[in-house]
């Protein structure tokens, strides 16, 4: 084979919707990408390539997909009079989950891609050359083996934080949820993968790794002993690897949240005290109806002995209102949850009737209006918890880990154990982005959290 020069200077747009997952994927796109000479823009305009990693979770999600590609016509309607060529991609679920039609509905689109095969882009987005491309297919190859690793520049210009996916896809089924249909089957990467790719960040400078999956506590990669190992497992060889000062997961769920997981709660330093544990619902009847696997009171156990095992620990969760057949009663009992729980953070959405899941044809559908009423009721309350457990932080001294420079000369911005956002002076100290910092809480604001500098510890957790 001839070799050909590689097409320099084109540039590459990605916009992401959705998970922590599509946030992750996109950087992958971006390494499978660089490679081939392109380099990321944030100017959508001045993109050879442009990719929306999309989201197919509710109905606003995957029709904004829509509104958006109809901007992009008229864009690359522009380009093309100036002679340039733009080549329009649909990634992540809603790719997945319409394929060709989304190509039948927008003929600007070149090339649909589902999750599973961004290693191929490079080819994928050659052959789009000559006609539209999908490609949907769950390949036997493992993506991952295929996609290259990023460069310690883009590592670091990524931030002190990375995430790591671990598992992906998801056998619960909950009757509301595409994810299955979109994702595939859960599937874990072996440690060893996981280890090499965290060692690489940790080299690059990240003192941060979230490990994801759409159900990661119930990872099961093969370990080097030829074994199947817990996400516990896992997040204990994690903390070895020099530089890594801290470690967070996500999302998991209540059925798999066994009690080594919740020890290491207790026993990992490195493990922040954070727990994204969504419930969805408060409501055995619709709990059950929502095929969620345990009722209202399991929920709660597991979140008895996480708090034994880890006094401090912020929660947060997940609800949906307005399940089908949710009734004043059910929504009383979702209120007497989040009463009981008191999370610190929350994500709170109105049922959505997706196509193909079990949920969708279910009778009893919750008129528009109640779902409204319900949402606005349970938020406020939900804002309430956050705010309390906010103002709990007044006045203590926490460890700060560095992210980026603040707004004001000297001013520095991180994060706290409990994933809020702390700024302080920083002025003459010497501290740099990844050091992490002994900060005082001095006032909170709605969004973020004033601090005061009290110690330096640049390699401690
Ligand atoms: N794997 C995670 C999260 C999946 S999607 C889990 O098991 O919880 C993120 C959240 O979107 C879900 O937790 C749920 O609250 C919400 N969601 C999923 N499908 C939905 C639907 N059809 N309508 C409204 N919210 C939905
Ligand atoms: Fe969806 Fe349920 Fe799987 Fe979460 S556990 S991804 S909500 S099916
Ligand atoms: Fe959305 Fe797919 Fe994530 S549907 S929430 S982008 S797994």
């Amino acid at each position: 084979m001839t070799q050909t020069p590689k097409p320099a200077g084109k540039r590459l747009f990605v916009k992401s919707y959705g998970c922590q997952m599509n946030v992750y994927d996109a950087e992958r796109m971006a390494d499978v990408l660089g490679p081939e000479g392109f380099a990321e823009t944030a100017d959508v305009a001045d993109a050879d390539v442009i990719v929306l990693n999309t989201c197919h979770i509710r109905e606003k999600a995957a029709e904004k997909v829509y509104s958006e590609l109809g901007r992009l016509r008229v864009l690359k309607g522009e380009r093309a009079s100036r002679g340039l060529d733009t080549r329009v991609v649909v990634a992540g679920c809603v790719a997945q989950a319409e394929g060709a039609e989304i190509q039948r509905r927008m003929p600007v689109v070149d090339l649909v891609v589902g999750p599973q095969n961004y290693h191929r882009l490079p080819d994928l987005l050659a052959r789009a050359r000559s006609g539209p491309v999908v490609d949907t297919e769950f390949p036997v190859e493992d993506k991952f083996d295929h996609l290259p690793a990023p460069s310690r520049q883009v590592m670091q210009r990524r931030g002190v934080s990375a995430f790591v996916t671990v598992q992906e896809g998801c056998d619960k089924f909950c009757a509301f949820c595409v994810v299955p249909y979109t994702r595939g089957a859960e599937v874990s990467r072996p440690v060893a993968k996981v280890l090499a790719d965290v060692a690489r960040l940790a080299e690059a400078g990240i003192r941060e790794v979230t490990l994801i999956g759409q159900n990661v506590n119930a990872y099961h990669g093969e370990g080097p002993d030829g074994r199947d190992w817990t996400l516990a497992r896992l997040m204990a060889r994690v903390a070895e690897v020099p530089g890594i000062a801290r470690i967070r997961y996500t999302t998991s769920h209540p059925l798999d949240m066994d009690d080594a997981l919740i020890a290491v709660h207790r026993d990992l330093p490195q493990a922040m005290p954070y727990l994204h544990l969504p419930v969805q619902s408060g409501s055995d009847r619709i709990l059950k109806a929502m095929n969620r696997r345990h009722d209202a009171a399991a929920y709660l156990r597991a979140i008895d002995k996480v708090r034994a095992a880890r006094p401090d620990i912020a929660l947060s969760s997940d609800f949906i209102v307005g399940f089908p057949g949710e009734t004043d009663a059910d929504f009383e009992d979702t209120m007497r949850l989040v009463d009981r729980v008191r999370f610190a953070a929350a994500f709170s959405f109105k049922y959505s009737q997706r196509p193909g899941t079990p949920a969708a044809d279910a009778g009893e559908q919750v008129a528009e209006p109640v779902k409204a009423e319900r949402l606005a009721r349970l938020q406020e309350r939900l804002e309430a918890h956050r705010q309390a457990f906010n103002a709990g932080a007044l006045g203590q001294v926490m460890p700060v880990l560095v992210e980026r420079e603040g707004r004001h000369p000297g001013q520095l911005v991180g994060k706290s154990p409990y994933l809020q956002g702390v700024h302080f002076d920083a002025a003459g100290s010497g501290l740099r982005i990844g050091d992490i910092a002994d900060v005082e809480i001095v006032a909170l604001s709605t969004n973020s959290m004033t601090g005061r500098l009290v110690g330096e510890r640049a390699s401690a957790a």
